[in-house]
């Protein structure tokens, strides 16, 4: 059986490159759901209920295991997803998000911490990363930034637009005294390196920690990992195909992929 990897579209394969780089030997399926992106802004009911139908079609394409990629989907319906969709239908399956990883990453060493979080307008809104942040250390400091411009300007080739949008989303962490950025979203991934050049605080990536977590997940659940395949196949499925998505594909994925189209019922 597979390994599925989700996101609200093609965000996330910076994450599942990543994932398949240090996990190569296994057999991944990745959906995105290209024609309702972006996930960023809507509410909490359409996103589990676009994230259910994902892991429906997931597992009915013989995944074991689910990476919610999206931080959107996993701040707003991982937990829904464990507690009522996986018990009523796949109970021998598993849901994994990257919120808690991400959280235990930046909490890394303990200590006196002072962390920001960039995210979508909704993950904000969760409060799915102060939650899981006071968790993992109780008297960390957390202010939140909605950065709602990031994700068009990634999907619509404006890099050149990006230097002062970013550094206004950035503005009220610095002045808040974090000494660390979490970025809580897919795409931020490719902003890792602009973010380093223009601070001196550490930046949390999710491609550079993710990867780790999961192997590290796997390794303690053989009830999981000896179900998976291991033939190294990658497919990758999305619910809309245009030029732009084609050629974005190859920017966040790095490589150039065949993206197949399917439908979500
Ligand atoms: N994949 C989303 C996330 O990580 C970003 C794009 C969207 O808003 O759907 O939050």
């Amino acid at each position: 059986m597979k390994i599925g990897v989700f996101d609200s579209g093609l965000g996330g394969l910076a994450i599942a490159g990543a994932i398949m780089r240090r996990l190569p030997q296994y057999d991944y399926l990745y959906l995105g759901d290209t024609k309702r992106v972006p996930y960023g802004g809507r509410s909490q009911e359409t996103i589990h209920e676009f994230t259910s139908q994902a892991l429906t079609y997931l597992f009915s394409h013989d995944c074991q295991l689910i990476i919610l990629a999206c931080n959107t989907a996993s701040a707003e319906s991982l937990r829904k997803s464990q507690q009522e969709y996986l018990p009523r239908h796949y109970p021998d399956r598993r849901v994994l998000g990257v919120i808690i990883p991400t959280a235990e990453a930046a909490c890394e060493g303990g200590g006196s911490e002072n962390i920001g979080v960039l995210a979508t307008a909704s993950t904000v809104e969760s409060g799915a990363y102060l939650r899981e942040l006071k968790r993992q250390n109780a008297d960390a400091e957390v202010s939140q930034v909605a950065a709602p411009l990031l994700v068009p300007l990634l999907e619509n080739q404006g890099r050149k637009y990006l230097a002062p949008v970013l550094e206004d989303y950035i503005k009220p962490l610095l002045e808040h005294g974090v000494n660390k950025i979490v970025l809580g979203c897919t795409h931020y991934c490719l902003l890792k390196e602009d973010i380093r050049e223009m601070t001196t605080v550490k930046v949390i990536s999710q491609d550079e920690v993710v990867p780790a977590k999961l192997a590290d997940y796997l390794s303690r659940h053989p009830e999981i990992e000896s179900q998976l395949s291991r033939r190294g196949s990658r497919e990758y499925h999305v619910t809309d195909i245009t030029n732009g998505y084609q050629q974005l594909a190859r920017e966040m994925s790095g490589e150039a992929i065949e993206l197949i189209k399917v439908v979500l019922t």
